[in-house]
């Protein structure tokens, strides 16, 4: 064993505080602004910056369906867009789908993950992810790097 997968679950977003609480929260109340009328299944994503600025998006979907765009990349373009120079330093990822007790929310798309990758090469800086879904639980994990292992990045070019 070379590696380790590490991972916390949180059963309730009450057992969150602070800045990641109202990330998630931030995350949880803009994923009914997505636009998804072909796929009905709604995202929300919210950048926490270094600063403190949150920043939100949620899936934005096209009539020509492969034109569509992620949650996650709607909110980090939008904040390399806004805010160019401030890490992120936090990302929360929600949708609206219903789940059963148990069940793992749905987990960002690999281009998404790459895309993450991109902002903590960017700013150095690691990118603390919530993942979370109807139930209530939330997975965490301390770099995207924790679900993309072996990513490619700016050093191998
Ligand atoms: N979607 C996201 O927004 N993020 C993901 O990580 C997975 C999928 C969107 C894309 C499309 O609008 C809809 O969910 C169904 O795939």
């Amino acid at each position: 064993m070379v590696g380790e997968f590490q991972y916390e679950i949180y059963e309730r977003i009450e057992e969150l505080e602070g800045a990641e609480k109202k990330l998630v929260e931030a995350a949880i109340n803009t994923t009914s602004q997505a636009y998804a009328p072909y796929s009905g299944f709604k995202v929300g994503a919210s950048v926490l910056l270094k600063n403190g600025t949150l920043v939100t998006g949620q899936n934005q979907e096209n009539a020509v369906y492969p034109l569509g765009l992620c949650a996650e990349r709607v909110a980090l373009f939008s904040a390399g867009s806004q805010h160019p120079t401030e890490p992120i330093v936090a990302m929360a990822i929600t949708t609206e789908k219903q789940l059963e007790a148990n069940e793992i929310p749905p987990f960002p798309c690999g281009s998404c993950r790459q895309s993450i990758v991109e902002f903590e090469s960017r700013f150095k800086h690691p990118i603390k992810l919530f993942v979370t879904g109807t139930n209530g639980r939330i997975f965490v994990f301390d770099s995207v790097k924790t679900i993309l292992p072996f990513a490619f990045n700016s050093d191998f070019l």
